[in-house]
């Protein structure tokens, strides 16, 4: 049976979770959220007490620690389900720290293949059309005003209990934004073959449609 491929990257809370999560749903796929995997690394550091900021410290957990998806595809962190302590503000602050280091992405990234490589899979995160999955079948590029994405990010937060205001939300994506896409290591950044869809003004539904039209025109579904 033929594996298909869908990357889907962006900056931080453009909403491409909640239109993977429901594309992956529809066509039978497996959602990887790559994010996850990087916010669980961030939470072994804290755990352990060492420096987000210092590379070396970082480094030595790699191979030391596992990180995988349950039977719920819930992140885990050493076979322990982390899906909501990592959305938690000590690791919204720190991962995009984490994951400018080359190794401990060099590693996550051998694991997000080997996930990739016997199913088909829907994958977001940032450098997943550009450097993970060179050769996916679709990518797309998801963007939306920072504005609206801090807004959608805070009414998340409140839905799931987490205590921030709407400016402490703005600041951290602003701050995860730059990060990410100036990084040396596959940074943020769209690759030339993806399609850029910009969802400041859009229904989570108009999205789905959206993608789903290029899928189809493509053959993948
Ligand atoms: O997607 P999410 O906001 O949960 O990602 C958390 C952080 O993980 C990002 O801000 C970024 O620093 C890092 N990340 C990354 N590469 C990916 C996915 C996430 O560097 N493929």
């Amino acid at each position: 049976m033929k594996h298909y491929s869908i990357a889907i990257d962006g900056p931080s809370a453009s909403g491409k979770s909640t239109i993977a999560k429901i594309l992956a749903t529809k066509l039978g796929f497996t959602y990887i959220d790559t994010g996850a995997m990087y916010r669980a690394f961030t939470l072994a550091v804290l755990e352990n007490n060492l420096d987000p900021k210092n590379e070396e410290e970082c480094d030595s957990l790699i191979g030391k620690i596992s990180i995988d998806f349950d039977e719920n595809n819930h992140i885990t962190l050493n076979n322990k389900d982390v899906s909501e302590r990592v959305r938690q503000n000590d690791v919204a602050d720190n991962v995009s720290y984490v994951s400018t280091y080359k190794n401990i992405r060099l590693w996550l990234v051998g694991l997000q293949r080997k996930l990739a490589s016997n199913r088909s899979v829907i994958m977001d995160g940032r450098d997943i059309g550009s450097h993970v999955l060179p050769n996916a079948s679709v990518k797309f590029f998801q963007i939306a005003d920072v504005n609206e994405r801090a807004e959608r990010r805070y009414m998340e937060n409140l839905q799931k209990g987490i205590q921030t205001t709407k400016e402490e939300c703005l600041e951290n994506l602003k701050k995860r934004d730059y990060i990410d896409s100036h990084r040396d290591f596959a940074p943020l950044k769209q690759a030339s073959d993806s399609i850029l869809i910009d969802t400041t003004n859009m229904k989570i539904s108009d999205v789905v449609d959206k993608m789903y039209i290029v899928l189809k025109n493509k053959g993948i579904i």
